[in-house]
């Protein structure tokens, strides 16, 4: 593959809307081409569009597969994603064809920290629960027990991953003075764990020993559906389940019995499957659940500085010199 840039290479953006900031680097030293409306771009036009680009700039609706790269053919030579999560490409046919793939972790982290935050003090204390009730004519007066909700003070959270995003968020947790931080993760991370008092321990425990479950781990094979009917089953009668990560991370369905049973109290998901949820999802139907439209990252100084993320990794590649993140 050729790596010098004699004449203009071309990249294609799969949004209009990414930050002008990511776009007008690109434009400097590229001709780049935009899909023309706020929504994933069809898979025939994405097919069409990319056929003899050098890269694709793409976001995490955009299926990549061998298909898009055999459209693409020879001359692409990287895949940029305007995410952490790269669940979306195929990265064994990239590494394959030898075309590399840029994503965008640590800028979004404090923001989806923070998100999760939020999404977990409104599913607790019931905001949104609340909030319907002055609109509706619920507030009758202030009541002892009404809209009571579980607060985290001497709870006991477990986080299912315990990454960048899944250590801000513990750090975030910590001045609530919960009793006990665990995390759930495939290697110990002793050093990290010190520094929010967080103790390692097992899906299992982790399951019937939480009174808040967060999940911050990324969607991956073995990470697909863990959470099932055996694991609600598993919870406490309290427990509050929090995902801010992916919504395959979750069978919807298993999670649905549980909270319409109220065998677990409540939850509050960033991420379902599919997305958008549809507005007859028995989901929506039910009074124990937040739902949010995958916002995690939606701060507007994160959201440019992906947008610019995105684009460096494609002039690196371009290039051929080291990406700022690079999927390896
Ligand atoms: C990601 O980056 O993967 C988030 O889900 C959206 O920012």
């Amino acid at each position: 593959r050729k790596s010098t840039m004699s004449s203009l290479q071309s990249v294609y953006v799969t949004r209009p809307d990414v930050d002008v900031s990511g776009l007008d680097l690109l434009r400097k030293s590229c001709n780049v081409t935009t899909w023309s409306q706020s929504l994933p771009v069809p898979r025939d036009e994405l097919l069409r569009q990319v056929q003899g680009k050098d890269a694709l700039y793409c976001v995490l609706t955009d299926k990549i597969d061998a298909a898009v790269l055999d459209a693409a053919g020879e001359k692409l030579k990287c895949v940029s994603t305007m995410s952490v999560g790269f669940e979306h490409i195929d990265v064994q046919e990239c590494k394959k064809r030898g075309i590399r793939v840029g994503y965008t972790p640590d800028v979004l982290t404090d923001a989806t920290a923070e998100l999760t935050l939020a999404l977990l003090l409104a599913t607790n204390r019931r905001l949104f629960e609340a909030n319907k009730q002055v609109y509706n004519g619920g507030w009758k007066s202030w009541a002892p027990m009404w809209m009571c909700g579980q607060g985290l003070k001497n709870s006991r959270v477990g986080l299912y991953g315990f990454g960048r995003i899944g250590q801000e968020i513990a750090s975030r947790i910590l001045p609530f003075k919960p009793a006990q931080i665990t995390y759930t993760t495939r290697t110990a991370r002793p050093e990290e764990a010190a520094k929010v008092n967080a103790r390692r321990v097992d899906f299992d425990e982790m399951l019937c020993l939480s009174d808040f479950i967060v999940i911050c781990c990324a969607l991956t094979p073995e990470t697909k559906e863990i959470f099932n009917a055996a694991a609600f089953e598993k919870m406490k009668a309290n427990c509050i389940f929090i995902n801010t990560s992916r919504g395959g991370v979750v069978d919807q369905n298993a999670l649905y019995d549980a909270l319409h049973s109220k065998r677990i109290l409540a939850a509050g998901l960033d991420v379902t499957t599919p997305e958008p949820l549809p507005l007859d999802s028995p989901l929506l139907k039910l009074d124990n659940i937040v739902v949010l439209p995958h916002i995690g990252s939606a701060d507007i100084e994160t959201r440019k500085e992906m947008s610019r993320i995105t684009a460096r990794n494609i002039l690196a590649a371009l290039k051929g010199c080291e990406m700022e993140a690079e999927v390896i």
